[in-house]
């Protein structure tokens, strides 16, 4: 008889719950006290807005999730030859669930050796690591808790290694911070790395809507929910039912935003930050973009980068893509 005990995954941590604090303390005085206002998306994810997004993706109106699914179920082989990676890195990995279909086509296609989850959270990437680590005995893991604007060195060497940026997450960005995001990437990238990345493609605006104001009200809560993390982590007052939620597309950006909308005029304080901050009535406050993009812009914004753009996979409605992009 014998016994087979996967090694523990390694977790390089970079980032810690101080770091988190800091950077919002810092974002909320610059975004509150900006015009208009805004806040970064990333947090809406605390441990509520992470189950209510978990909601999200499973609401009617709410395609991505599912579109991107299946694009990997039909196509993780394809995307595996093409690549030929020995290292995967997953950015924003959560709960590596999309990654079980992409690590099963890279053992089977192409000879991957080593999984690297990078995730803010120290937590769910530990409890990710080890669940992977138990269903795929042979392969390395190596957790990174990072934040990937800055930590993307800590990936480990090796040959190969495709960096995958899914969940059509770049959409939260400008195209300012995209250029950046993507020349931090391509600067950690030898020849031969490649980077898959998820998007969203521009669609009938009424659709678009929808999936950010589904009926059932997920996305309304979700958003507000940034305002519950306010009042609980600075101290802030924020009356909820003071806010409506609203998804608005901008057909020159082609992007999405989601707002917060104050209903009438009303002075909100933020206690650890000693802020007071005024709310006319009508104003909105603006908590996420969402980008959507077209199969040209993608390859533009790749070659910039200096990436080839050699793989684009689309589901069958053609709703969401998946590109791969090659370092030369
Ligand atoms: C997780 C950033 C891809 O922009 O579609 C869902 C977040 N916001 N509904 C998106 C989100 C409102 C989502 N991403």
């Amino acid at each position: 008889m014998s016994l087979r005990f996967a090694a523990p995954a390694g977790i390089t941590v970079r980032l810690g719950p101080d770091d988190l604090v800091d950077g919002l303390r810092a974002a909320v005085v610059a975004g509150l006290s900006s015009t208009p206002k805004t806040l970064p998306a990333v947090y809406l994810y605390d441990a509520r807005g992470s189950e209510l997004f978990d909601q999200i993706t499973r609401v009617a109106e709410y395609y991505p999730t599912r579109a991107e699914r299946q694009i990997l179920g039909t196509y993780s082989a394809d995307i595996a030859a093409a690549s030929q990676a020995e290292v995967l890195a997953e950015l924003g990995s959560g709960t590596c669930e999309k990654s079980r279909i992409l690590i099963r086509a890279l053992i089977d296609e192409a000879s991957l050796t080593t999984y690297v989850p990078f995730d803010v959270s120290e937590g769910t990437l530990r409890d990710a690591a080890g669940a992977i680590v138990e269903e795929f005995p042979d392969l390395a893991v190596h957790g990174i808790v990072g934040d990937f604007r800055v930590d993307l060195d800590a990936i480990p060497a090796g040959r190969r290694r495709m960096i995958a940026f899914l969940g059509c997450t770049i959409g939260n960005c400008t195209p300012g911070e995209r250029a950046d995001f993507l020349a931090g990437v391509v600067d950690v990238m030898n020849p031969g790395d490649s980077l898959l990345l998820g998007v969203d493609l521009v669609k009938d605006p009424d659709r678009l809507v929808a999936a950010y104001d589904d009926a059932s009200g997920v996305t309304a809560e979700f958003n507000k929910n940034v305002l519950v993390m306010l009042n609980r982590e600075l101290g802030a007052d924020f009356a909820i039912d003071r806010f409506d939620h609203v998804a608005h597309w901008d057909p020159v950006n082609e992007w999405i935003e989601m707002r917060l909308k104050s209903r009438g005029a009303q002075t909100v304080r933020v206690t650890a930050l000693g802020l007071s901050v005024e709310f006319a009535d009508g104003e909105e406050l603006r908590t996420e973009i969402s980008a959507k993009f077209r199969v040209e812009r993608v390859r533009d914004e790749l070659v910039d980068a200096g990436l080839e753009m050699v793989g684009w996979w689309t589901d069958a409605a053609g709703d969401c893509a998946l590109s791969l992009g090659m370092r030369r």
